[in-house]
């Protein structure tokens, strides 16, 4: 007993594993059942810790890691309270409250965990910066962004991505849709005709240089773009996704890394590396960023749609000097990006809180890929998972389904709304089996064992 004044909680820890997975287990499954009810308030950690005999550091990370998890909210002022729309509902048996009330599970890729924004460390930061932000903040300013921020990319992006760059060439902006935008309008100016663009690839981003350029398709094959297809398209840009294929999930090999700034040294070629979930590597140390290997050649650019969430619109290009100047130039043209906001970011970073996201995020989105993989293998033993060492999704090929769109039927049969590789492709269409990109990142905790349920028994019905 705990002689503290605030709520008590009887929950009984399972006898296995560590005491803090053993404490989340038991918090999931009293949640789940509907025994803690949404809008409860969950004692202190420190009480918590008291009351079953835990560290509280313990506890602390149970918490946080169901929030993250999106089971528990956390607001300062109103201490940690179960998430609504947790507990399955008991008319559909299986099937999560969020399910139940769209109809339909989210398996499309492209979307981090929404449920697992960073609200607290992003409020923190943002009321710190609208009390002591410099009244020039809500003016005009500099079209390359922040320096704070710009300070502290340049310091994260070297120690975590191996990027090297010096703050004076980054460009903040919005999101990695706005820098391929400025990157096309550059390229053009400076005449640029062809760039070659990995295929397959998302169809809004090649379309945004189709708008001012020629776009080659190249295709990737298992050690990334192929450079010799790239070579042959007359291409004097590439665009491409070396860590982590978008959206096969190929790693690009170390031969085709070298090959690849081989061309880009004979052909005076420029590479834009579009490093969008570089920070989620589960199995091996994460790959540096090629930037590092050519700075002068290569345009590096990162977002924070994965990270936090597309609604926060940052992203940044770590420019070649030799393009420092137009691309101020077209940003300045395009508007600075929010400053408050990359204020806010900045100060994430600066007190740590962005890396302990991230940190989060990744055991969360490791155990959800885990899940996938061992749901595949029990459920669909003909069916491959590929591109699972990265990421936010992964590539599920189905050999022996008939085509690739009698699967997507199946699976939004099933209520699952699912993308079909072909999407993606531009070329050749049978290079692949039919195959289903699989976002594994978007339904929330509570729902994602049931989505992927759905998602094999819809799919063994073919
Ligand atoms: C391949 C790829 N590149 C870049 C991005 C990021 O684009 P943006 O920063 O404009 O949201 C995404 C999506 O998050 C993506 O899937």
């Amino acid at each position: 007993m705990t002689d503290a004044l605030g709520p008590e909680l009887l929950l009984e820890l399972p006898g296995w594993g560590s005491r803090g997975r053993a404490l989340e287990e038991a918090l999931r499954s009293a949640i789940r059942g509907g025994r803690l009810v949404a809008g409860t308030r969950l004692p202190s950690s420190r009480d918590l810790a008291s009351q079953l005999g835990l560290s509280r550091g313990t506890v602390t990370q149970a918490y946080e890691q169901l929030v993250a998890e999106g089971w528990l909210t956390a607001r300062q002022g109103s201490g940690t309270r179960v998430a609504a729309g947790t507990a399955e509902a008991p008319a559909r048996p299986g099937r999560s409250a969020e399910a139940a009330a769209s109809g339909r599970y989210d398996l499309r890729p492209g979307r981090p965990d929404a449920y697992a924004f960073p609200r607290e460390a992003w409020a923190r930061a943002m009321r710190h910066v609208l009390r002591e932000a410099p009244t020039e903040v809500f003016g005009f300013g500099d079209p390359r962004g922040r320096i704070e921020l710009r300070t502290a990319l340049a310091s994260y992006l070297g120690r975590t991505r191996g990027v090297r760059v010096d703050p004076a060439n980054l460009i903040v902006c919005s999101g990695y849709t706005q820098a391929l935008g400025l990157l096309a309008e550059v390229f053009t100016e400076l005449g640029v005709r062809t760039a070659g663009m990995e295929d397959p690839a998302i169809g809004d981003h090649v379309r945004l240089l189709a708008g001012r350029l020629r776009v080659a398709a190249v295709p990737v094959d298992a050690a990334g773009l192929r450079v010799d297809a790239l070579r042959d398209s007359g291409a004097e840009v590439a665009v491409c996704t070396p860590a982590h294929q978008f959206p096969l999930g190929v790693s690009m090999a170390p031969e085709r890394r070298s090959e690849l700034l081989e061309w880009a040294d004979d052909s005076l070629g420029w590479i834009v590396e579009d490093d969008y979930d570089g920070e989620f590597r589960y199995d091996r140390h994460p790959i540096a960023a090629l930037q590092s290997r050519r700075p002068s050649r290569i345009v590096y650019a990162g977002s924070t749609s994965k990270t936090i969430g597309p609604a926060v619109r940052l992203g940044w290009i770590a420019c070649p000097p030799l393009l420092l100047e137009p691309l101020t130039e077209a940003k300045r043209r395009a508007r600075e990006t929010r400053p408050l906001e990359q204020l806010a970011l900045a100060r994430m970073i600066e007190l740590g809180d962005y890396d302990r996201h991230l940190r989060t995020m990744r055991r969360g989105y490791q155990r959800r890929r885990d899940t996938l993989v061992a749901a595949v293998r029990s459920g669909l033993p003909d069916a491959r998972v590929r591109g699972i060492d990265a990421g936010l999704h992964a590539l599920l090929e189905l050999p022996s389904a008939p085509s690739e769109r009698a699967v997507v039927e199946a699976a939004r049969a099933a209520s699952v709304d699912v993308h079909p590789l072909g999407e993606y492709m531009r070329g050749d269409r049978d290079r692949h089996p039919p195959s289903l990109v699989v976002g594994y990142a978007t339904p929330p905790a509570h729902s994602y064992p049931a989505a992927l349920d759905a998602l094999i028994r819809g799919l063994r019905r073919l």
